[in-house]
Parts: C-alpha cells; structure tokens; sequence
C-alpha cells in the first residue's frame, strides 16, 4: 500500500487559561495517533495553535493592564512549554492571531458572500456603560425569568435549566462592572445555515466523518429543525480581525479559529515548501480533526459548511472524545482535581498520563476517569512490573555478552507477538487505545513467566551455562524492544531509551517483525519508577492551593519579567525603612522644564503652607495638568539636590523601567496631605 497523507489537528486551546490535564485528553489522544501514523510510513502533518480571540481575553488584558498582544504571547509560551514536556510534537503550532489567519479567514468571507450566505441583521444586546463593551452572555448575571433563582448566568439557569436571552435575565448586571447594563442594538452578520442544509444533512448521514453515535445525535437534534443563522460577527470593542468589508465589525471567534488548522498548515507548508493546495484541496489527503464533545456543533455542521462554501475538502473524519472527570467528579478548582499541566509535571512522569490516558480511550464520546488509585496502580503494575522489568532483569547480564548471533528458540513467544502486531495496529488506527494496551499487555503477560522460569539471576553464577544465559537475555530483550514498538506512540521516551540499550533507534512499526542479535547491549539506565500515591495527593493539595474562585477573583497570569530584570533587594530591618520618612502630598503646581528633556517640575504640598520642589523624571509619561491636583507619595526627608534648574527637595514615588513606563504611587481617597506612610 503506498503511503497515505494525512492531515491531523487537535482543538486550539484558548489562548485565557493553562493547559489542564482535561486538555491533555485530546493532546496525547491526537499526538499517539500522529506518532503511529508516522510509524506506519504514512505522511502525517500535525498542525494546532492557540485560539486567541473574543471578548475574554481584550477583558482580561484589561484587567491586567497589558496589551492583549502581550498577554497571547505569554500563553502561547505556556502552552508550547506544557505539551512539549508531555512529548506532544506539533508539525506546526501557529496562532489565530497571525497574518495566515487574516488573510485566509478574508478568503472563506468572500467565497461565503459570494455563494450569498450572508445577511445583516439588527441585534439587540446587552452593553456595559462602563465598561463600554457588549456583554458576551457570560459576562451577564441577573435573576432567572422562569424561576426566580438569582444570581444566573446569561444564557441558562442553574437552577432550573431553562435557556434564555441576557436581555431577559431580571435586574441583570455585568459580571465587568458591577452596572446595569443596557440593551442596546447593532447591526451583526450571519451565515445563513439553512441554505447548507441539503448539503449538511447528507454529509452527517452518509460522508463517514463522524461516529455513529454523533450522525445520530445531530439527525435528532439540530437537524430536525431548521437550522438558524449564525451570528458570526461582533462590533467594536473586540480583540479578533475587523471585518474587511464591515468596518467596525470583526469576525466572532468561533469563525477564525478553524480556519486558525488552514493558517496553521499554511505555515508549516511555507516552512517546508509545500503546497496548501495539497494538503486542503485534495481528494488524495485525508483530514482527520480530534476534538471534545463540547465542541461538536462547530465541527460537525459550521466548519463543514464553510469548508463547502469554499469548496475545498471535507474532514475525512471528526474523532470526538469525551470529558475527564477525576475520582469519579467533575474537574474543580474547590476539591484540587482541576490540575495544572505544570502542577502534574512537578510531581509526576508525563508517560504516567499518556499510558493511563491509552488504557482508558476507545473510538467511543464517552466520559472516562482519572481514578487515583487506579493510575498508581496501572502504572506501576503494567509499565514497571511487567514491561521495563523485562528489560531491567536481563539488560545488566547481556551487558557483557551482548545479544546472541542467532535468535534462540523461546517457544514461539516472539512470532506470536509479530503476529499480533497488526491487530494492535488495527485498534491504533480505530483510536481504540484501551484495545491496543490490553493486546500489549497480553504480550507482556506471555513474556514474563518466560523469565521467571528461565532465571537469568542464576545462570549468571555459573560459568558453564553462559551461552544459556546469553540467549535467555537475548529472547527478553527482543520480547521487550517488541513491547516498547508497539507503545512507541504512546511512550516515545521508552521507545527511545529501548533504542539507545540495544543499538537501533525505534522509528518504524515494521521492526517488531525481526528480532535483533548478535549486537552489543548498552549498559542498562533506569527507565520508569513506580508511581508514588503519596505524588497523586500531592498534587491534588498543590491545585487545590492555586484555587481562586472562578467568579470573583479573575485568574491573573503576571508576568515575571519585572522581577528577572530587578531582583529583589538584600533584606533591611524595620529600623532601616523606618529611616526613610515617606509622606503623603498634593500636586499643587506642575510644569514642564525648558531645558530637561525628562524632567517635570513639581510642586508638592505636605498640608498647611508646606511646599517642596522637587524635579521628577516623568515627562514622558504625565502631562503636567493630569498632575495638579492629585496626591503622590514622597520621600520627605531625603537630601535635598541641587540641579542644574533648581533644587530638588526630595522624590515622588513611582515604579516601572522608566520612559514612558513610568507609574506614579497613588494612596486611596480620605489620606490627607503630610500624612506618613508607614
Ligand atoms: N478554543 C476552542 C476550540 C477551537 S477549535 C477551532 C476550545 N478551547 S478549549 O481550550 O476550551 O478546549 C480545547 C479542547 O480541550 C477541546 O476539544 C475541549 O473539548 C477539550 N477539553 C477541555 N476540557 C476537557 C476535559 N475536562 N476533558 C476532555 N477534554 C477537554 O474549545
Ligand atoms: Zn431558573
């Protein structure tokens, strides 16, 4: 068979949170199945990126008082760092955020006003006042309609389940600013889905892109009826691209993140001369995307439908897993089961996850559980017990004596376990991960007694019966490098460590066929360590440390920047800072310097007839009348300076690297003029 192309996506995490290991469901589903393509022969480009877009994260830049550009930036590192630690090996990890992006999500806007799937609509939606943005249904709180409950999010109630608008909600207020917000009505674009229905319905039944269970689910559900439009733009303010021909209209984030997997390809295609064309205009390439169940709907009928309104292929397959729940309960910040990539990692093997996550996913969207226990004990029963001990028994015997010039006779264990290779590879192909560890795992389950009854820890003492021992360690090593192939995709490291004991690096499927011999054996490193509970509760206390309620606290992601460019200084005692008299006063006079090109000249107030002069380096930041009239915080007894323009009799107080980054100390209202500050 020649080789297949095959291109592979998993969802683009937005770009307001850290990766968590319900993440990383999808993460290590996609990258085992990337890694077995590639073992096959096949050409597999897997391609992702970080979603950056929508109202959360212009709030959240906001809130932090950084650009929104900074603030993606510094996520995107993040991410990128996480999934590296977890082996997970994007071909391309790009950005929604990107010319690519720009320019293509222009390309699929023409070709859908062209097909005339486009209307304008007047919507009406609630706005903050003070905030001065519409209000994405999150953002509103208020008193259900239905039943009464308060305290309800804008879409439905907790309560009593029902759906309803925002602009419905009773006394609703913005999660923003606390104010009212008020309707207000704009004009927004929609993507009339209807008109796609034929097309729609016959691919969801007949194309074989989706599970049976999801074909169905869209039949009976959204399918049903007619489909609605789709409200796909957002007016200004919005972090995301402006419509080109909508000005102050941009494009709603759920319309450029996929196209973010043809922006993405396109990169990778530039770094690698290829042709976009072939890799999303061709019969002969297959696109497979991996995704959540939460997000169906977008995957299912709008991607689809754009993807035909541009004409290019469709996705040969969309594989939808379920949701991690963790000993059995929905992930939570409250009970430490909403657990960090970074807060896993400082614990625990990243292969730990990537096996027990392969045990337990099936082609099926059914939810699965991290059970505490049940890790520890799949880790540590499976992977140390029965497949690294195969190794760690015999390596350090073969050491010396290398493998044997010819395969040995082992009863056919080795035969068997090729053989078994292509159904493991069937299940690898089906995404039935939990079928394809069992089939290893039977595998296992035959090569070990094959050791306990061989006893290479005896032979050893006998010098007579070397070659037996030789040949013993060469048929373990071979049943284990065997095992460590067909876990390739999911255990990368081992497969690694395997090629570097016995001299051929892991790259291809097909090796499990022949047994090495005659060659020399590496001296054994240790390779996995069995899981300790005591880490698994560990971790659970270290996430539930990190708990900020989600609603009131706003989850801030600071940079540590500040603190690498100044470290903070040698320890002082009370008596030392007590020596610097800081006090509290007004701008009465402010103004600029003729000669100093960084110097304003201010005039500060300690309350009654007090006043110093004091020249402070904030031009480039402060226009002297925002100043007057303001308080600042000074050092009042610090000597006083002659300049060149006058004497200086003391300092304001201010932070940042300087320029126009320069932030003067405010105090809260009711501090008076000459107060200390203590
Ligand atoms: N940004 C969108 C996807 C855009 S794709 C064009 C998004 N991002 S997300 O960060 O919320 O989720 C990324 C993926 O992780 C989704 O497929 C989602 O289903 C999956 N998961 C998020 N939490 C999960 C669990 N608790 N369990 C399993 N998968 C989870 O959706
Ligand atoms: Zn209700």
């Amino acid at each position: 068979m020649s080789p297949r192309r095959i291109l592979v996506t998993s969802a683009l995490p937005y770009a307001n949170g850290p990766i968590h290991i319900g993440h990383l469901v999808e993460y290590i589903q996609t990258d085992i199945w990337v890694r077995f393509q590639k073992m096959m022969g096949n050409r597999c480009v897997y391609v992702c990126a970080d979603d950056t877009h929508g109202t959360a994260i212009m709030i959240r830049a906001r809130q932090e008082g950084r650009s929104e550009e900074a603030l993606i930036a510094a996520m995107q590192e993040a991410h990128e760092r996480d999934f590296a630690a977890f082996d997970i090996q994007f071909d391309n990890y790009g950005s929604t955020h990107s010319d690519e992006n720009r320019q293509l999500c222009a390309r699929f806007w023409q070709a859908l006003r062209q097909q005339d799937l486009i209307v304008q609509r007047d919507v009406e939606q609630l706005f903050d006042p003070e905030a001065e943005t519409f209000l994405a249904d999150r953002f509103v709180r208020g008193t259900c309609p239905q039943c009464q409950a308060t305290n309800q999010p804008g879409d439905n109630c907790s309560k009593c389940g029902s759906t309803y608008r925002p602009a419905e909600l009773i006394d609703p207020r913005s999660t923003l600013s606390g104010a009212a917000p008020e309707l207000r009505s704009a004009p927004h674009l929609f993507v009339q889905l209807e008109k796609l229905r034929d097309f729609l319905a016959d691919w969801v039944a007949n194309s074989g892109a989706l599970q049976s269970e999801t074909a169905n689910y869209l039949a009976g559900h959204f399918l049903k009826d007619e489909l609605r439009d789709w409200d796909i733009s957002r007016p200004a303010p919005y972090f995301g691209f402006e419509i080109p021909d909508s000005p102050g209209n941009y494009w709603y984030v759920w319309f450029d993140a996929p196209i973010g997997y043809v922006a993405s390809t396109q990169q990778w295609c530039q770094r690698n001369g290829e042709s976009l064309e072939d890799w999303w205009q061709s019969d002969e390439t297959e696109i497979h995307h991996f995704i959540g169940k939460d997000i169906t709907y977008f995957h299912t009928l709008f991607w689809p439908g754009m993807l035909k309104a541009m004409g290019w292929s469709l996705p040969t397959k969309v594989h939808i897993h379920g949701f991690l729940t963790v000993d059995g309960e929905k992930m939570s910040k409250s009970t430490g089961t909403l657990v960090t990539a970074e807060t896993y990692l400082q614990r625990l093997d990243p292969a730990y996850l990537r096996y027990f996550y392969a045990t337990k996913l099936t082609p099926r969207v059914e939810d699965m559980d991290l059970g505490l226990e049940e890790f520890a004990e799949k880790v540590n029963s499976d992977l140390v017990g029965k497949v690294v001990n195969l190794a760690s028994r015999t390596a350090k015997f073969a050491g010396k004596l290398g493998l044997s010039p010819e395969y040995p006779d082992d009863g056919g264990l080795f035969a068997q376990a090729a053989e078994a290779g292509d159904r493991i590879a069937e299940a690898y192909e089906e995404c039935d991960y939990a079928r394809a560890m069992r089939l290893i795992m039977e595998l296992a389950d035959r090569a070990n007694p094959y050791v306990e009854h061989a006893r290479p820890w005896e032979l050893r003492k006998d010098p007579e019966r070397q070659q037996e021992l030789q040949d013993v360690c060469t048929v373990a090593l071979n049943l284990f490098r065997q095992l460590a192939i067909y876990l390739a995709p999911v255990l990368p490291r081992l497969a690694q460590q395997c090629g570097e004991l016995l001299g051929e690096p892991i790259t291809r499927w097909q090796q499990s066929r022949t047994p090495l011999v005659g060659t020399p054996v590496a001296p054994f490193k240790h390779m996995l360590k069995r899981v300790q509970i005591e880490d698994l509760q560990q971790m659970i206390e270290d996430s539930k440390e990190q708990d900020t309620p989600e609603e009131s606290t706003p989850a801030f992601a600071d940079s540590d920047q500040p603190l690498k460019d100044e470290p903070l200084a040698e320890e002082i005692t009370i008596d030392d800072f007590a020596k610097v008299d800081l006090r509290v006063a007004r701008v009465v006079a402010a103004e600029h310097v003729p000669e100093a090109n960084k110097l304003l000249k201010l005039t500060l107030s300690l309350g009654g007839e007090e006043r110093r002069q004091v020249f402070a380096g904030i031009k480039a930041a402060y226009e002297p009348e925002q100043l007057v009239g303001r308080m600042v915080v000074m050092v009042a007894n610090l000597k006083p300076r002659k300049m060149r323009f006058g004497l200086s009799e003391g300092m304001v107080a201010a932070a940042g690297p300087g320029k126009s980054e320069v932030f003067l100390l405010g105090i809260d209202d009711g501090a008076q003029p000459g107060q200390r500050v203590h």
